[in-house]
């Protein structure tokens, strides 16, 4: 355990409970390509009680990471599970034998990777299932979303979870999706140098939904650029810890899930809720995405 304050990025209401911003990913915990076992499970199993000892109360996953290797690894680490734990997993896709990820978008397929999650992670129900929508696996593409988010609405009458979200959608989506049922988190790829969601992203908060980048830190290629490496230097700081401090920065509705499989970065990236940065700090660093999307 460390003595990082996370609390000091503050709270946001999610769904009816409250969560810091500051949260943890868990998809780093499978093996390579997210598929199978990680080389050491005791070391996974130690990030997620570190995390949780670090106060840490907002943990996302889904069954489909391993397949179902990481919920595994969090029951095993954290089950009977904190009070205040928040549990945000994701369906909509199921893995191939070759590691492939494809839809799985029927009712059926939804209610079945609804299943596993209760199983794996040891849970009646889920606080918060996104829907993680497959028409383009790389990117929101617009199109109907309602059949899908209809059967996992009547899941959700059912009592099998608590909250619904969304994950690779636009903002028609959205709005589509909360014709059917409210909706408290979007999940998309979002950070310094990918700003596609920025418009998503303040539309979201004025209706006091949660938004939950993915590839925070830049994902399978993590973050590069020499004004952010600039900019850590300067500060003394690591350039994951800026740019986690920049999305923390960027909007109060955004929390933040950094995947890590080791202690010593999970560390690291818990440090950045106390992270101030000035504006001036602040307009350099928005000069990156600027470049990336007028490149
Ligand atoms: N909805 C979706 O479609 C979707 C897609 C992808 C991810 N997600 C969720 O989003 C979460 C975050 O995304 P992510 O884990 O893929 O990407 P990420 O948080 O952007 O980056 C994770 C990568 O950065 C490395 N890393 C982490 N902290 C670091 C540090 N302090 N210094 C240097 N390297 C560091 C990790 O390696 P080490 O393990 O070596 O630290 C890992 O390779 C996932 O855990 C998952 O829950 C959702």
């Amino acid at each position: 355990m460390t003595d990082i304050d996370i609390s000091a990025a503050g709270t946001f209401k999610f769904g009816d409970r409250t969560v810091k911003r500051m949260g943890y990913g868990a998809m780093q915990l499978a093996g390579p390509g997210v598929f199978g076992p990680p080389k050491d499970p005791d070391a996974a199993r130690a990030v997620l009680r570190e995390a949780i000892a670090s106060g840490v109360d907002h943990i996302d996953t889904s069954d489909f990471y391993g397949p179902h290797v990481t919920n595994r690894l969090i029951r095993e680490a954290l089950h009977p599970y904190p009070d205040d734990l928040v549990i945000v997993s994701k369906l909509g896709a199921v893995r191939g034998a070759d590691a492939s990820w494809n839809p799985a978008q029927s009712p059926e397929a939804l209610a079945q990777g609804l299943r596993d999650n209760l199983e794996n992670l040891g849970l009646k129900a889920m606080e918060v299932v996104n829907l993680r929508v497959m028409s383009d696996v790389h990117g929101p593409s617009e199109g109907s979303i309602a059949p899908q988010f209809t059967a996992l609405a009547e899941l959700q009458q059912q009592g099998l979870i608590r909250h619904l979200g969304l994950s690779n959608v636009t903002s028609a989506q959205v709005a589509e999706a909360r014709t059917i049922a409210p909706v408290v988190c979007v999940q998309n790829l979002y950070n310094l140098a990918h700003r596609d969601d920025d418009a998503l992203i303040d539309e979201l908060n004025e209706l006091g939904i949660a938004y939950t980048p993915f590839f925070p830190l830049g994902g399978f290629s993590p973050l590069q650029s020499s004004t952010l490496s600039a900019v850590a230097d300067r500060l003394g700081r690591t350039s994951m810890q800026v740019a986690l401090a920049w999305l923390l920065h960027r909007s109060p509705n955004i929390l933040l899930i950094p995947g890590t499989s080791s202690v010593a970065h999970l560390h690291e990236n818990l440090q950045a809720a106390e992270l101030v940065l000035s504006p001036e700090v602040i307009a350099e660093l928005d000069a990156i995405g600027a470049k990336t999307v007028h490149a």
